[in-house]
């Protein structure tokens, strides 16, 4: 049955403006791809030799390895699985952790999307001065999108829980289906109750603007359908709402599902979901409002 389960937000913190500091230095990733002792030479080769490794051996760069090689040391990783999907920037696979599955999402820094990125960092507080480096652009960009992904969290929205980052490698829960496949998105899937499912979306946007977050990209291909809940992805290009481009992003994200919903009969508009989110509606507990005559 599908309810949509909307999470608790206990322990949800208040919104501000101290989002810390993101630093970019060389990583230990950079300092064992430059070192190749042997060890990690061996796990170079013999993990290129992998099936779901082979079409991007050419793509990976060593750092790319080291940086895999470094998360199996420090144990997020014991074994890689299939690849799940191959984006404009990142190529997702599945892996193996104790005994559960782990996402990993490998930015690919030579992506020639990447350029885009920059537009996203611009203006974001906690990214000031890291300049248009290429890689540290990339490694910036992860641990933005691990940073979004805490926030969100603690915000109670309910996002792949973060595990680690490395680098252009970031490792998180596994959305699962039943079967063990990937997760349905939300374009994928029937949707019994659209209401119920457009009540608990525009709540997480709501807590996600709360948080001072804005998702960027959010439609029905970054919701996926998990165990009776909804589960927001993607985050890397979420931005603060101090950003310059948040309020567009923000009314984009609105007109994404607004629509989405609006197909599935649920009666609501980019600009009343918008209010909702940034409180300046007549919407919430429904006593406040205004209303004209
Ligand atoms: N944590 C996860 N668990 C399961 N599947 C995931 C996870 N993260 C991503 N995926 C799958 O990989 C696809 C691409 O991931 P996404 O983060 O949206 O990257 P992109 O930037 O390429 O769109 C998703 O649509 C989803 O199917
Ligand atoms: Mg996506």
């Amino acid at each position: 049955m599908t309810e949509f389960g909307l999470i608790d937000d206990d322990g949800a913190e208040s919104p501000g403006d101290e989002f810390e500091e993101i630093e970019i230095e060389d990583t230990e990733a950079d300092r064992i791809a430059r070192r190749r002792d042997r060890e990690f030479s061996e796990f170079r080769k013999r993990i290129k030799n992998t099936e779901q490794f082979k079409v991007e051996a050419s793509v990976f760069d060593d750092a790319t390895f080291a940086a895999l090689y470094k998360l199996v040391q420090d144990g997020h990783i014991d074994a890689f699985g299939a690849p799940i999907s191959t984006g404009k920037e990142a190529n997702v696979y599945t892996a193996l952790a104790g005994d559960h599955e782990v996402a990993v999402k490998v930015y690919r820094i030579n992506a020639s999307d990447f350029k885009d990125m920059r537009g996203y960092l611009d203006g974001d507080p906690r990214f000031e001065g890291i300049g248009s480096d290429k890689k540290k652009v990339v490694t910036a960009w992860v641990r933005k999108e691990f940073a979004n992904l805490k926030r969100a969290q603690q915000a109670g929205v309910r996002v792949p829980n973060p595990i680690a980052v490395e680098r252009n490698v970031l490792v998180m829960e596994y959305i699962a289906t039943d079967e063990r496949g990937r997760a349905k998105r939300l374009n994928e899937v029937h949707i019994e109750n659209p209401e119920t499912a457009f009540e608990v979306l525009r709540e997480y946007m709501r807590r996600l603007h709360a948080a001072g977050l804005v998702h960027g990209d959010l439609s029905e291909y970054n919701v996926v359908f998990h165990e009776g809940e909804l589960v927001v992805i993607d985050l890397g290009q979420a931005v603060t709402v101090l950003s310059p481009n948040a309020e567009d992003f923000l009314r984009r994200d609105c007109e994404n599902v607004a629509n989405f919903f609006a197909g599935q009969g649920v009666e609501v508009t980019a600009d009343e979901l918008y209010d909702y989110v940034t409180g300046t509606g007549q919407h919430g507990d429904g006593s406040s409002a205004a209303s004209k005559d």
